[in-house]
């Protein structure tokens, strides 16, 4: 399939247990759903429901104990090719010695971009999120929310299939939480890719159009089949 309808990845009966014997956590368990390229999803749940854990399944960065993922719209399973999942996370993740151009290029200076598309790139980028004259800040000089937004611009940069945040907006104020959505909700449309967020708060998850709920590991309502 291609086009908006396009499966990006598929999880079929998921689970991801840590460590082994009677202290052993299950953190995700029966998960089967998918998620195509015109889905937004919100990711909602208490904290220790596994939102973290699933979006790390997603995206390939672990992998599951048991049951079976596979990414037909990414190519294949999408660790180590950098650009084909963007990620935003919840905490600070810029690099502090970088200005913040420089923290939008670095991905794609390590894909191997020269450095002077990817400046051009990263400077369209910031300028996507409102943030076109912070180029030259330091990550140190940046408000939480302004920090957020380089963080989606570094994603938009790298022009990926499939966007995953996990609480991207938890340290921030509800103004600014609410901007956060929003970009990374344009972003996707921009780039026709995919969008999952984790997020406990349901202000933030309503302006997503679709919420998938986590409870004790397992996917509880929503709609987890789509497309
Ligand atoms: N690396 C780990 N080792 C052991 N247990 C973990 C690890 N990561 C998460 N867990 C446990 O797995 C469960 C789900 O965690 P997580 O996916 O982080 O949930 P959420 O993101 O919804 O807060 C929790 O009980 C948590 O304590
Ligand atoms: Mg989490």
């Amino acid at each position: 399939m291609t086009g908006s309808h396009e499966h990006l990845v598929r999880l079929h009966d998921v689970a991801r247990t840590y460590g082994r014997g009677p202290g052993a956590v299950v953190a995700v368990h029966g998960v089967t759903c998918t998620l195509g390229r015109a889905d937004r999803i919100a990711i909602t749940g208490a904290s220790g429901s596994g939102k973290s854990t699933l979006l790390h399944l997603i995206s390939s960065l672990d992998e599951p104990t048991t049951g079976r993922i596979e990414w037909p719209g990414l190519g294949g399973r999408p660790f180590g090719r950098p650009g084909v999942v963007g990620m935003v996370f919840q905490g600070p993740s810029l690099v502090a010695p970088l200005h913040v151009l420089g923290n939008v290029a670095l991905p794609l200076v390590l894909a191997g971009v020269a450095e002077g598309e990817a400046r051009n790139r990263a400077g369209r980028a910031l300028a996507a999120v409102g943030l076109p004259d912070l180029s030259m800040r330091l990550p140190e000089e940046l408000s939480g929310g302004q920090a957020q937004r380089v963080a989606v611009a570094r994603v938009l940069a790298t022009r990926p299939a499939l966007i995953v945040a996990d609480e991207p907006t938890a340290q921030l104020g509800s103004a600014h939480a609410a901007q956060v959505i929003d970009l990374l909700m344009k972003a996707a449309d921009d780039l026709d890719a995919g969008l999952v967020v984790a997020t406990h708060d349901p202000h933030m998850a309503e302006r997503l159009p679709l919420r998938w709920r986590m409870a004790d590991g397992t996917l509880m309502e929503g709609e987890p089949c789509s497309s």
